[in-house]
């Protein structure tokens, strides 16, 4: 098997596909809360993506991704047998897993692809680990098994009540937190949208938990050296690609976050419009 050969590609959701990529060393280092930037073709964008899991003994990553811009719908057209043009990693600091006690993580969308060896991770650590997961819709949940696996309790939220609870999964965060014997509950952990991480650590917060989230600003290098990821935590200029990707939430300025993410969405809607267009 040649390095970064795609062994398949499955949808899991709208637009949200899963890719096994054969990368034996990367399969091999690769710790929860890290992640990969890849390149589709030479001339490429290079793209940060999350590895949802790892097999080392068959050096096969599980990439889980969605289509929201021209790399990714580009990603999403490849076939078992095509190849990644290069894969870097692993890359950022890997999630501090110990023992916590009792941890609830939630995960939003896409996000939930980054909480999942990060959830299992501390299950091994012998914590107590409650899951919520959410999605607009009860088509759009992904890894659902899979949560069943690495967690104990999994709570379910959709923006639309299609399945489990309505609402989103901060509803389900603050009756949990609120629930009569919640007090036990030493960590939360999250990934997702940065509305709903932010909105994850005003809940917490409230109720003396400590938050920590993995955040997903725009990369480029994924190295340290070209600042498109910065990220101000308790004032300080961090680059999510190095000092990150986790931090404690409480510490991060979320409104100047929410507008960096945004900075290119027009030139992101054109291109893509002129890919379709292509097509
Ligand atoms: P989405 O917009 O469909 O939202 C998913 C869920 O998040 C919703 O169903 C809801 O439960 C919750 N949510 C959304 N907005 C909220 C708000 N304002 N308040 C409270 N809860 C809210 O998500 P998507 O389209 O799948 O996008 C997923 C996001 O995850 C993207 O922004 C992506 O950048 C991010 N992501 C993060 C990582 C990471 O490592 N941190 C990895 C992959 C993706
Ligand atoms: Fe360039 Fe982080 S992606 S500094």
């Amino acid at each position: 098997m040649k390095k970064n050969n795609i062994i398949s590609i499955l949808p899991l959701a709208e637009k949200i596909k899963q890719i096994e990529v054969f990368s034996p060393e990367i399969a091999r280092k690769i710790q929860p809360g890290q992640f990969v930037i890849i390149r589709v073709h030479k001339n490429g964008e290079r793209i940060p993506l999350t590895v949802a899991k790892k097999t080392p003994a068959t050096g096969i990553l599980t990439i889980v991704f969605q289509e929201v811009g021209v790399t990714t719908t580009l990603l999403g057209r490849l076939k078992p047998g095509d190849a990644l043009h290069d894969i870097a990693g692993p890359l950022g600091k890997a999630a501090e897993i110990m023992y916590y006690g009792n941890v609830v993580v939630v995960a939003g969308g896409v996000g939930a692809a980054e909480v999942l060896p990060v959830c299992g991770a501390l299950k091994s650590k012998g914590n107590t680990v409650d899951v919520i997961v959410g999605a607009r819709s009860a088509s759009m949940l992904i890894l659902l098994d899979d949560f069943k696996k690495a967690g104990d309790r999994l709570f379910i939220a959709t923006d639309d009540g299609t399945a489990g609870d309505k609402g989103f999964v901060t509803d389900v965060l603050k009756k949990l937190v609120t629930a009569p014997g919640s007090g036990g509950i030493s960590l939360v952990y999250s990934a997702g949208p940065v509305l709903m991480m932010k909105r994850v650590c005003e809940i917490a917060k409230e109720a003396g938990i400590r938050t920590v989230v993995s955040l997903n600003p725009i990369m480029i290098d994924g190295t340290g050296m070209c600042g498109s990821c910065r990220v101000t935590v308790s004032g300080k200029m961090k680059f999510a690609c190095v000092d990150g990707p986790e931090f404690d939430g409480d510490d991060i300025n979320w409104d100047e976050l929410e507008n960096r993410v945004k900075l290119f969405s027009g030139q992101e809607r054109e291109a893509i419009k002129k890919l379709n267009d292509k097509k």
